[in-house]
């Protein structure tokens, strides 16, 4: 057994920003009181992960092994661990769900923040790190550096999932398609017969485009400046398109006139500050509700008349989709499994660990939705 051992295994490290990851061979240290360390089977790649490798997250630091998004079985647990033994199948959350913090005990939120400070930093609670590399420690990323063989996690931040179900694709499930789905469903509660509009129709988007099939939606408005991305949308739920590219008019305006005066829910899900906006003034007055999900960039605002919500829009946003992790990706897994929520449909690519650029640069270019990464 590697139980208690330093274990050398594959990773893709990012040793600065701006630069290709480059798979090295790493050292993982065993887990301490209160972690996991998982072999990781397979990840997604997200712009999350591209956002910090570009060096633009005022959080970010280097050398680092990024992923988020990642699916694994447990090899060895640290002194304390009761929730996850040695073979069970995990899936990492950057999310965790401590279940005592006052964020975990508030049924209104599910942003645990136990141990938000040290995780933004990338070391474990304690302040040291579990990877090293050419005699150099490696930061984790986000509580999860799905993009090594071997990581270590936090219990808080690990949810064992249903072991019939393929880690290469619930891996989505630790962080796009819960992000989307989770934002129809609960953050905005989207009802039967409402007219959606989704603004960007990624991973993310079509995962809200199910949620929304899901309440029973009745318009699911896609709008996207890629026309490529319509006919894959249909899969997901989406039975209208508008191409903002096409219209003169703001897209807001197109929008409300095709709607007899706007939507029930908008979702943003680019991370365009300006489509944030449109998204808002795209929603019925008296009761639309816009729902921010993409992530701007650091600094960058947020602006609209005052009016807009004065006369009665909404405007919100949500991480995760407002799931509180633990308790609720083993249960999406579940409906995965009883063909409920359909994952394989994201998956359009798959490389192994030593093409992991290659994914970055499908992601870039629009041509994935996922592609997910094998080890
Ligand atoms: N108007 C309409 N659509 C746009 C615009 C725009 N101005 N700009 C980009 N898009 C479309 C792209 O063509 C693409 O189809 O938005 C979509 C974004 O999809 P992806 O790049 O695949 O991103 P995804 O993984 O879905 O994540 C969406 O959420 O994670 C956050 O901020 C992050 O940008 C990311 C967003
Ligand atoms: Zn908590």
């Amino acid at each position: 057994s590697t139980a208690g051992k330093v274990i050398k295994c594959q990773a893709a490290v990012a040793w600065e920003a701006g630069k290709p990851l480059s798979i090295e061979e790493v050292e993982v240290d065993p887990p301490k009181a209160g972690e996991v360390r998982v072999k990781i089977t397979a990840t997604g790649v997200c712009h999350t992960d591209s956002y910090t490798l570009s060096g633009k997250d005022p959080e970010g630091v280097f050398p680092v092994i990024l992923g988020h998004e990642g699916g694994g079985i447990v090899e060895s647990v640290g002194e304390g661990v009761t929730t996850v033994k040695p073979g069970d199948h995990v899936v990492p959350l950057y999310v965790p769900q401590c279940k005592t913090c006052k964020f975990c005990l508030n049924p209104k939120t599910n942003l645990c923040q136990k141990v938000r400070v040290t995780q933004g930093q990338g070391v474990m609670p304690d302040g040291t790190r579990r990877f090293r590399c050419k005699g150099k420690e490696l930061y984790h990323f986000m509580g999860c550096s799905t993009f090594s063989e071997y990581t270590v996690v936090l219990e808080i931040s690990l949810c064992k999932v249903n072991e019939a179900a393929a880690l290469d694709k619930v891996c989505l499930l630790g962080c796009g398609v819960p992000t989307g789905y989770g934002a129809a469903l609960n953050t905005a509660g989207v009802e039967a017969g409402s007219n959606c509009a989704i603004f960007g129709l990624g991973a993310v988007g079509l995962a809200v485009a199910l949620g929304c099939k899901a309440a029973g939606a009745k318009r699911i408005i896609g709008v996207d400046i890629n026309p490529d991305k319509y006919e894959v949308a249909k899969k997901f739920g989406v039975n209208e398109f508008v191409n903002p590219k096409d219209h003169d008019k703001p897209i807001q305006q197109v929008l409300v006139d095709l709607t007899d005066g706007g939507l029930d829910y908008t979702f943003e899900c680019i991370g365009n500050v300006n489509t944030m906006r449109a998204a808002l003034e795209a929603c019925h007055k008296g009761w639309g509700v816009s729902v921010i999900i993409g992530v701007a960039a650091a600094g960058e605002e947020i602006s609209t008349r005052p009016f807009q919500l004065v006369t009665g829009r909404v405007w919100k946003g949500t991480a995760f989709g407002g799931y509180k992790s633990r308790e609720s990706v083993p249960k999406l897994v579940d409906e995965y499994l009883n063909k409920k929520l359909p994952l394989d449909e994201f998956v359009t690519h798959n490389v192994p660990l030593k093409e992991i650029n290659e994914a970055f640069h499908l992601m870039h270019a629009g041509k994935s939705i996922r592609a997910v990464v094998h080890f």
